[in-house]
């Protein structure tokens, strides 16, 4: 089965063409950084209407670099949710088209289990069961994944997302959008324990986030300094090691109350060096393991819808008619997958 997947649920055009047999046989990306750079964060209507401009010839790139034309497609799988409404209907609306015209299965698929199934996109995968840390800049939610398909959250952000938090932090200190990697690059020049953030909801039972506060003490910490640079890579480095302890913590914890050994970290945010770092360290010291997608697959792309979908459209599954567009979607309401095909190893390495 040859599918072919889009993603447009914010500020990234993904598309890829995944082969059930030979992998990934193609991804293409077109961000949209500099678009909304200008405005410091993602404009939702901008967002939409760039999708509508880049999709159909971003798709037209990928089947060509696949070597693959629109008849050899037999399913395509779109991100439906969550995301933007606008964003995520421009994917919902192309993909349904093209299937109807192509005469291929269409399958709505949700973002952030695209995300939890990234890192099987590479030679060493996790075995199911595993705790799944999911870190974008939209949700923070750590999941138990009992199986393809089968996902209970264990808790989830009350207010911003850790992405979220990186950048509205990020944007504070004046380092623009999106403000993760800046504020990751910048922290690097900062010495450690200048100041003491706290590590929010620690201290306390569960396996629920807030990151909100960290975000205000960062600020109210800035504004008591001389706002020298060195202070700002201070504070960068003060909170991004807040964000990274407390992430270890909730991780032990979720290992810990589970029974399970496996830990899969995904998202936008799962790109940042010191969190991998320090996640590899706690789950070794659990001897446990932990897994990645490589950098490129941590943020927004195709190549995890288009792997998603092929495994739902696999096992049998695919949607009616109607055009899909779901900004809210609870991951634990998603179908079981109850064939479990084996994929093969990404081809394009
Ligand atoms: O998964 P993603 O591409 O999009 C959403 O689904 O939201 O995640 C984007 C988020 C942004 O908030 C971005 O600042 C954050 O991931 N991010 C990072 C890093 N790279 C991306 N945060 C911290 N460190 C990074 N290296
Ligand atoms: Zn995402």
């Amino acid at each position: 089965m040859i599918v072919l997947g889009i993603e447009t649920s914010c500020d990234e055009t993904g598309v890829a063409v995944y082969h059930s047999q030979h992998g990934l046989l193609a991804d293409c990306l077109y961000s949209q950084i500099s678009l909304h750079q200008d405005y410091g964060g993602v404009v939702p209507e901008l967002a939409s209407r760039d999708h509508i401009r880049k999709l159909v010839p971003l798709i037209e790139e990928c089947l060509a670099k696949a070597n693959v034309t629109s008849e050899d497609i037999n399913g395509i799988a779109y991100t439906a949710g969550p995301g933007l409404a606008g964003a995520l209907l421009v994917g919902a609306c192309v993909a349904r088209s093209l299937a109807w015209a192509w005469q291929a299965s269409a399958l709505a698929v949700h973002h952030m289990e695209g995300h939890l199934l990234a890192p099987m996109l590479e030679e060493n995968r996790p075995d199911f069961p595993f705790v799944a840390l999911l870190v974008s800049g939209g949700h923070s939610l750590m999941v138990k994944v009992v199986e393809l398909g089968n996902y209970e959250v264990l808790g989830e952000s009350l207010d911003d997302a850790v992405g979220e938090a990186f950048d509205k932090t990020a944007k504070m200190l004046g380092l623009g959008y999106p403000g993760g990697p800046a504020l990751e690059k910048l922290a690097k020049k900062g010495n450690p324990g200048c100041y003491a953030f706290p590590r929010p909801m620690t201290d306390r039972r569960g396996l629920d986030f807030s990151f909100s506060g960290l975000k205000t003490f960062a600020m109210n910490t800035w504004s008591q300094t001389a706002k020298t640079p060195q202070d700002k890579a201070d504070i960068a480095l003060a909170f991004q090691d807040a964000i990274v302890d407390t992430l270890a913590i909730k991780c032990r914890r979720a290992l810990r109350e589970t029974g399970l050994e496996t830990l899969v970290v995904a998202g936008g945010v799962s790109a940042n060096k010191s969190i991998r770092d320090e996640l590899k360290r706690m789950t070794a010291e659990e001897n446990g393991e932990v897994y990645f997608p490589r950098l490129a697959f941590c943020t927004d792309n195709g190549a995890m819808i288009a792997y998603a979908g092929c495994l739902r459209l696999s096992a049998g599954q695919e949607d009616s008619l109607p055009i899909t567009a779901l900004p809210r979607w609870p991951l634990d309401s998603l179908k079981p997958i109850s064939v479990h095909p084996i994929f093969p190893i990404d081809s394009t390495g």
